[in-house]
């Protein structure tokens, strides 16, 4: 097995995920307790994670030299490969600028194949980069074979001791063969990849875990139509039956139709329990001239609670299952040394006297897993493949204060958008497209007249997983459609703009 010690990387358990992927044993530790659990397990091979510090900084988080000297073959990366050249007696700095995005490897005098990390990899790939220092000088007994543009030690790699360091990130989907070089590392370690899959053994396992956890007790489930909660309260339904109730709260946040067609594909499927309550008069008047977006979140979720508490008081139910998946953990910084993103409601935002126990099956995957689990399932396709919508819904769509009428417009532009995307194969290529009401006002003309009007945006972006994202390049003739459509069909509008910003530095929602 592998151990990673995670210094706070937002990837840090997607690092783990693709080693379990590729069918090796993966145990997430924290840096203090790091050199103890090697010792005791002692693994085939240790990752360092990225993380959100600075080497020379006070309290950033270390780990004892002595795990170098274990002879186990060590990988390093961005935050991991710059502790490990500090403490090897190398050189760390602040990068001319912080580098968010893709980069291009360059090999060193045409070598880079001869590293074991890239063995058949070409050169010249382009990987993902999220950070703000650098190495300027590696270790005594490391060899530099790749840099990039604005890296001089982008793969260093000390062959005697099988200690590597990498810059950029190969677990998320942007680096190209970023599996290959986790599959090499693997074999360096001298252990054999195969990659494994979401089964019915898989799902049966987790359907058991839940039955185990809550017994012969009640829960409430938290449905909201999204993938992640269906498949939550499918699981739980699967394993506890009608003992578990799924409310539907309608915050009067969601998108035009959604209520109903979530009764729809519920009633049509399931013999399951489900209550639709109606708190959008509770929702708006708490969100009254709130314009700060974690407010927002922290009010939605809180009113979100009171709501359920109600409810499972007079249901009796002891426990409230949620469709908490891990990037909603990651980056409400469920983990130690990670920065909080953003505190997604459904995690950040619950009180601490909450009277409920928790239950949250997908709390370690990530949404194409979920999808899979789904689909083990029998879900519909119509819930597999919808799109993910936030939580605090359209409140974090309205750029400033939510009231009815913003709601109103950014429905019916919204509404548009779907229509027109739903027309052309972007439905299934994209993982979310949706309208923003972005809360600035700007002069146009309509007819002879002077129109003063909201600016809608347009976000649409392609993702394999919430942590990076691209944005969509959709055809000039689309976007075009669309936004005449929004300008004659939503008075209240008179210009649309295109949202041309990747994940990172930018996030998926506006706030
Ligand atoms: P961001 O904007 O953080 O979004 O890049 C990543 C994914 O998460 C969704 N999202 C949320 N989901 N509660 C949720 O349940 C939230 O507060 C929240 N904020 C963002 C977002 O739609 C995207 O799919």
């Amino acid at each position: 097995m592998i151990i990673l010690i995670d210094f706070g990387s937002q990837t840090a358990h997607l690092i783990a995920r693709r080693i379990r992927e590729l069918g090796v044993g993966c145990e997430i530790v924290v840096p203090s307790e790091a050199a103890e659990t090697i010792k005791q397990k002692k693994p085939e091979g240790i990752i360092f994670s990225g993380g959100p510090a600075s080497v020379y900084e006070d309290d950033s988080p270390t780990i004892e030299k002595e795990i170098f000297e274990l002879g186990i073959p060590i990988l390093g990366i961005c935050y991991g490969q710059q502790l490990m050249c500090q403490l090897l007696g190398g050189e760390v700095k602040p990068g001319f600028k912080k580098e968010y995005g893709p980069a291009v490897l360059e090999s060193v005098d045409q070598r880079i194949g001869e590293s074991g990390l890239f063995h058949g990899i070409p050169s010249g790939i382009t990987v993902w980069m999220s950070h703000g220092d650098e190495v300027v000088k590696i270790p005594a007994g490391f060899q530099t074979f790749a840099v990039t543009k604005t890296i001089p030690h982008a793969v260093i790699e000390n062959k005697d001791k099988k200690i590597y360091g990498i810059q950029f990130h190969p677990e998320v989907v942007h680096t190209e063969f970023g599996t290959e070089i986790l599959e090499n590392f693997i074999k360096i370690c001298g252990l054999t990849p195969k990659r494994s899959e979401i089964n019915e053994e898989f799902v049966k396992n987790i359907i058991e875990d839940v039955k185990d956890s809550v017994g012969g007790e009640k829960a409430i489930c938290a449905l909201s139509g999204g993938v992640d909660s269906s498949v939550a309260a499918l699981l739980v339904f699967k394993a506890i039956g009608r003992n578990l109730t799924s409310l539907y709260i309608d915050s009067g946040l969601m998108r035009e139709g959604e209520t109903d067609a979530l009764r729809q594909v519920f009633s049509k499927h399931y013999d399951m329990n489900i209550k639709v309550i109606d708190a959008k008069e509770e929702f708006l008047k708490n969100l009254k001239e709130v314009t700060d977006p974690e407010q927002k979140r922290k009010i939605i979720g809180k009113i979100f609670i009171e709501v359920f508490e109600k409810a499972a008081k007079e249901n009796g139910a002891k426990f409230l299952v949620q469709g908490t998946i891990y990037p909603d953990v990651i980056e409400s910084a469920g983990t130690k040394h990670a920065k909080v993103i953003k505190s997604h409601h459904n995690v950040g935002g619950l009180p601490e006297n909450m009277n409920l126990v928790l239950i949250e099956p997908l709390r370690n995957f990530y949404k194409d897993e979920v999808r899979k689990i789904g689909k083990v399932l029998g879900l519909p396709e119509e819930i597999i493949n919808r799109q993910p919508f936030p939580g605090p819904g359209l409140a974090v769509r309205i750029i400033g204060d939510v009231t009815e009428k913003k709601l109103e417009i950014l429905r019916k532009a919204d509404k548009i958008i779907q229509e027109e995307i739903g027309k052309t194969e972007w439905s299934e290529k994209l993982w979310q497209v949706f309208a923003v009401f972005t809360g600035v006002k700007t002069t146009g003309v309509r007819g002879d007249e002077r129109a003063y009007g909201e600016t809608i945006a347009i976000r649409a972006i392609e993702a394999q997983d919430a942590m990076s994202a691209n944005f969509a390049k959709l055809p000039y003739e689309l976007l075009e459609k669309i936004s005449t459509r929004i300008v004659n069909e939503v008075k209240e509008v008179n210009r649309v703009v295109y949202d041309i910003t990747n994940k990172p530095p930018a996030t998926m929602e506006w706030e």
